[in-house]
This record gives structure tokens, C-alpha cells and sequence, in this order.
């Protein structure tokens, strides 16, 4: 396994192993990685030949007062999650080299990044259209992988490629889940052992949404106030949001449909945590 900070070299790397014949995956982190970063890595060593896995702490796509300084950095870890799973290179630049005092470029997806984790987290979503392009550019994969768990993200990304002629298949993998439900996630180790309990209250949430719309006639926004009251019932939880959207636009239901996910956004203490579910109305 190779590790690079440069870009042409990581470009050099990448394109070589292309002219040997050999299709490229890619898989944006930000590092701090878990079971759910290394399913990607697995998922991408079954379809692709070549796997570069990217870990870059993109501070873009953190507000002023969010967690970018406190982000883990566990690089060495990393490292061996990235080697175990059979990823072969591993691009790792400085914040200087992906982000010029001159640059003047930001791309930015439109309606679908201003609702839900957008309106929440206003610009979030122009950093990470704009890294993943840059990292997209550096690596010219044939497919890239996200996680279901950042339902939004992997929606804005395929809107974004789709938009841009980028040529690259998105793929989404499922969320992986601790025991008790709970999404892995590189913010969970800032939760206290009391906090850790009650988050796992995020997927029962979920799972009450999905039983609702499997066996109950309620309407999306019955079933979604129904979310919100569960949540609110447990102390020391901060709903942000619990809604049931277009699995494809992000736009709010009112009505029952065949594609339905319900997404819930909370604060555990001072840790910001997200889940999602697709839902099956009967
Ligand atoms: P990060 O939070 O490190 O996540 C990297 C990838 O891992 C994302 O596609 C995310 O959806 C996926 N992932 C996280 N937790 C998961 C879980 N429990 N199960 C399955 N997949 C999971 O998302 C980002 O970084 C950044 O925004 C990035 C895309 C790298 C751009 O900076």
C-alpha cells in the first residue's frame, strides 16, 4: 500500500495502474475510520481493481463554530484499517495543497444542499461538492463509494456528477451499525457513556418510523411527528430534525409513496449525530 500527500504523484500513481487495465476506485474520507469506512474499501475491492482511499480533514465543509479542530486525527490507525481492508493507495495531502490562497472556485449544488444537514449547516454542502470534485479530479476513479448513513451527501454527490458530466459511477453502500443500532460514525467517541446510551435512540426512532409505514396507515407527517415526539421524550437530546422526504428529491411528503426515507438529526450533548432509513409504506 502506497501513501501520498502529492497530487501529480497520486495522479501519476492512479494513471498507471489505469494503463495496466486496471479500473479505479476511490473512497473519500475524512480519516478517524471505522467498520463503515472499511466496508467501502471492501466494497470497492470487490467491483474495482485499483483502490485509492482519500483522507483529508476538508475544512470547507465545517461551520465556524463546528468541529474541525477537534476532528480525531488518527492517521496510524487509519493506515492499517485502509491495508487490512486491501486498499492500495492512500492520498493524504495538506490542507495548503488542496486549497490555494488564490483559489476563487467552489462548486455548488443547489436546491437539494439548502434543506435538511444544509439548512442546518449553511455551506457545508459547497465544501463537500468542492473536495470531492478536487479529489475526484486527482484521482479519476471509474466508480467512487459512499455510505447510506450520509443519506443527503451521497444524493447531492450524484446530482453533482450527473450535472458536471463527471465520469464516475457513484455507489452507496449501507450503513453499518454498532450492536445496539447505533451508526458508526468518527463523532461517536466524543460520546459520554450516558450519552452513548441514549443515541442509540436515533435508529429506534428509525425503526419506529419504519413499522409505522410497514404496518400503520398514518401519513408521512403523522409518522414524522410521531418521530419527533419519541426523541423528545428522552432527555438530554436535541431533535434538529426528524422528517420523511422523497428518497430522491429531499422534498418533505404528505403523501404515502413507494420511495420514502426517513431522516432524523439531533444532538446528543454537544455531539451532532444523523441516521436515516429507507421506508416500504404497505
Ligand atoms: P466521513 O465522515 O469520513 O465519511 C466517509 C464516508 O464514509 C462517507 O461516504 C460516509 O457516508 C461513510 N460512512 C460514515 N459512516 C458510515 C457507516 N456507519 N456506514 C457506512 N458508511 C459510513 O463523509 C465524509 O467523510 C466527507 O464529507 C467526505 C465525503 C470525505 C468529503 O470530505
Amino acid at each position: 500500500m502506497i501513501v501520498e500527500s502529492s497530487l501529480t504523484e497520486t495522479r501519476r500513481i492512479v494513471r498507471a495502474a489505469r494503463q495496466q487495465g486496471r479500473s479505479v476506485g476511490c473512497v473519500p474520507t475524512m480519516g478517524a475510520l471505522h467498520k463503515g469506512h472499511v466496508s467501502l474499501i471492501e466494497n470497492a475491492r470487490k467491483d474495482c481493481d485499483f483502490i485509492v482511499a482519500t483522507i483529508f480533514i476538508n475544512p470547507t465543509q465545517f461551520g465556524p463554530n463546528e468541529d474541525f479542530t477537534r476532528y480525531p486525527r488518527t492517521l496510524d490507525a487509519d493506515l492499517e484499517l485502509c491495508r487490512a481492508a486491501g486498499a492500495d493507495l492512500i492520498f493524504t495531502p495538506p490542507v495548503s495543497a488542496m486549497y490555494a490562497e488564490s483559489a476563487q472556485t467552489i462548486v455548488r449544488v443547489t436546491r437539494m444542499a439548502q434543506v435538511l444537514e444544509g439548512a442546518h449547516r449553511p455551506g457545508h454542502f459547497d465544501g463537500v461538492s468542492t473536495v470531492v470534485t478536487k479529489l475526484f479530479n486527482v484521482t479519476e476513479p471509474d466508480r467512487a463509494y459512499f455510505g447510506q448513513k450520509d443519506f443527503q451527501q451521497q444524493l447531492i454527490i450524484r446530482q453533482m456528477v450527473l450535472d458536471l458530466d463527471e465520469p464516475v459511477e457513484i455507489i452507496t453502500c449501507p450503513t453499518i451499525r454498532e450492536a445496539d443500532g447505533l451508526a458508526m460514525s468518527s463523532r461517536n467517541r466524543f460520546l459520554s457513556v450516558d450519552e452513548r446510551q441514549r443515541a442509540s435512540q436515533l435508529f429506534h426512532t428509525l425503526k419506529l418510523a419504519e413499522s409505522l409505514a410497514a404496518e400503520s396507515t398514518l401519513t408521512p407527517p403523522e409518522i414524522a411527528q410521531q418521530m419527533t415526539n419519541h426523541l423528545k421524550s428522552v432527555n438530554g437530546i436535541d431533535v434538529q430534525y426528524a422528517v420523511i422526504a422523497d428518497s430522491a428529491t429531499l422534498e418533505c411528503l404528505a403523501e404515502r409513496s413507494d420511495f420514502a426515507v426517513a431522516l432524523v438529526a439531533a444532538k446528543v450533548g454537544s455531539t451532532r449525530l444523523i441516521d436515516n432509513q429507507i421506508l416500504r409504506f404497505r
